[in-house]
């Protein structure tokens, strides 16, 4: 997609991280934008911000893991701006602990989010954009979705999360296939950052009522937090050069979309270990002492 002037985005997750920075880029480029979220103070604060850019600006509240809710800011949309151009479905979720020690509750809510947001946001968005091709030569549109490194890779004591990555990379490849066979005009990326500084090690602050749970968190799940917020905390490219990228890769039709380029080699570790049927490497190869760490203090929770 060559042209982003006067045309429209649909961001999911569009209040905070990568959702909120690439609504800047795309005020920045003229476009419309439909900004979604689940926390209604963000995207408030978030929209009006985007709004005194000088975009036009379509806030709208929902749970992506909702399937009518989806179809509904889908119609919203196409009511207010027409079918959309760019559609980012970036919402998502982080939950860890050893994977047997995820509840129902986890698997319903990591899921739900991550990956059936994702099918929700293709399948209320594709036909739309077909329909929108097939009657103009010059429509051009594309979707992105975001998956992660996780999805690429599968690190220890964060299972839900990697099996619902890996979703979402099989599904954007799969879509990219399928585009391809039925048209030129429309193409799709997958996003799979590494760690980057943004809200996600809080997402527990949008986990519904219905999805709480009594128990209190177990001792994998209490270090996993603990992992994930100095990974998070520490991270060296910034959620804006990462929205920037994605803008960049629309731009170039590129579907592959990395934030660190040279963690490329735990992904080719792990193809070859598929390859040579090769047990699963360590890895913590290069960080042996994160390694280390991890399995001591979970044997000692005994
Ligand atoms: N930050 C990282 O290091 C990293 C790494 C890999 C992948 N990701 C992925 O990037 C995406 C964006 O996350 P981020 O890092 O910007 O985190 P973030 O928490 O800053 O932003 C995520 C946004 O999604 C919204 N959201 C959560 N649940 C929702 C729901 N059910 N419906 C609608 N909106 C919902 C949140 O309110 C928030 O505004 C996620 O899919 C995440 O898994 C992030």
């Amino acid at each position: 997609m060559k042209t982003f002037k006067g045309r429209t985005a649909v961001i999911t997750g569009a209040a905070s991280g990568f959702g909120l920075e690439a609504s800047r880029i795309a005020a920045g480029l003229g476009m419309n934008i439909v900004m979604a979220d689940v926390q209604q103070d963000a995207l408030d604060r978030a929209a009006s911000e985007i709004e005194s850019l000088g975009a036009s600006v379509l806030p709208y509240r929902l749970d992506v893991s909702k399937a009518g809710e989806v179809e509904a800011m889908a119609a919203a949309t196409k009511q207010r701006f027409g079918a959309p151009h760019f559609v980012f479905n970036n919402a998502g979720v982080a939950s860890g602990g050893l994977i047997w020690e995820h509840t129902l509750k986890d698997w319903d809510w990591v899921l739900g989010v991550n990956l059936m947001g994702v099918v929700h946001g293709v399948r209320a968005f594709t036909p739309m954009m077909l329909e929108a091709a097939a009657k103009d030569p010059g429509y051009e549109g594309h979707i992105t979705n975001t998956a992660s490194m996780a999805g690429m890779v599968n690190m220890p004591n964060m299972g839900a999360y990697n099996v619902s990555k890996h979703g979402v990379v099989s599904l954007s490849e799969t879509l990219y296939q399928d585009l391809c066979l039925v048209t030129d005009q429309i193409r799709a990326s997958v996003l799979c950052p590494y760690f980057v500084s943004t809200g996600i090690h809080h997402s527990h602050r949008n986990r519904p009522a219905d999805m709480q749970e009594d128990a209190k968190p177990t001792k994998s799940q209490l270090v996993a937090q603990a992992l994930s917020d100095k990974a998070i905390g520490s991270g060296k490219v910034s959620a804006a050069q990462v929205a920037q990228y994605v803008f960049d890769a629309v731009r170039d039709s590129r579907f592959y979309v990395w934030s660190h380029p040279h963690a490329l080699s735990s992904v080719q570790t792990r193809l070859e270990d598929v390859a040579q049927s090769r047990n699963p490497s360590n890895p913590f190869k290069e960080r042996p002492e994160i390694g280390e760490r991890l399995k001591r203090d979970l044997r000692e929770a005994g």
